[in-house]
């Protein structure tokens, strides 16, 4: 089940810049953008609002590795279970590929995304000081192992 969830390609460029924009002071440029929506070991998965993008979240599938690069949600639509769709269905996908962990790196101040993480079950394994260009801020490291026993269907029950 997709649940809303599309895949994004690189009509869709345009579209992740301005969200990227309204969600981040240091964001994205096209050309990133564009190398990572052309690249099989990417993906970038999207939800619309009509013609609007309301959320998307890019992450890579190299060997038995996901690791999240990006996620954001449009201001307008936080608090509504954007992410967490997200974030399902690619967790659905890393499953069916056999995927054993996942990493990400976050700022410390993120609250919002701190707490989506560690709902989905990721722990912390690590701290990089003065990680980010922006604001020279720590970046924690968070892993997920899959043989956890991930499990679509009990996560939306307990959500
Ligand atoms: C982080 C972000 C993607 C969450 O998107 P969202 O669609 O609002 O999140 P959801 O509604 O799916 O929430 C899922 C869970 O995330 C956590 N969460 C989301 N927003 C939160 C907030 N403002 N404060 C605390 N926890 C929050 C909660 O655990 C929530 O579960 P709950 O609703 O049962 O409490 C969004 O706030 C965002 O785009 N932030 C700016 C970009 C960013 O920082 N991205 C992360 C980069 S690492």
């Amino acid at each position: 089940m997709n649940n809303g969830v599309v895949q994004l390609g690189v009509p869709d460029v345009q579209g992740l810049i301005d969200l990227e924009k309204l969600c981040f002071a240091y964001h994205w440029t096209q050309e990133q953008f564009i190398l990572v929506l052309e690249k099989s070991v990417f993906r970038t998965l999207g939800i619309m609002n009509g013609e609007q993008l309301a959320g998307y979240i890019t992450f890579s599938l190299i060997e038995d590795e996901m690791e999240i690069l990006n996620i954001a949600v449009h201001p307008d639509f936080r608090r509504k279970g954007i992410a967490a769709r997200l974030l399902d269905r690619a967790f659905e996908i890393c499953i069916k590929k056999g995927i054993a962990k996942s990493f990400l790196d976050v700022k410390k101040s993120n609250t919002a995304a701190l707490n989506l993480y560690q709902k989905y079950g990721y722990k912390q394994i690590g701290v990089r000081k003065n990680y980010y260009p922006d604001t020279k801020e720590d970046a924690l490291l968070f892993r997920y192992d899959f043989e956890q026993g991930y499990d679509c269907n009990l996560l939306k029950v307990a959500k």
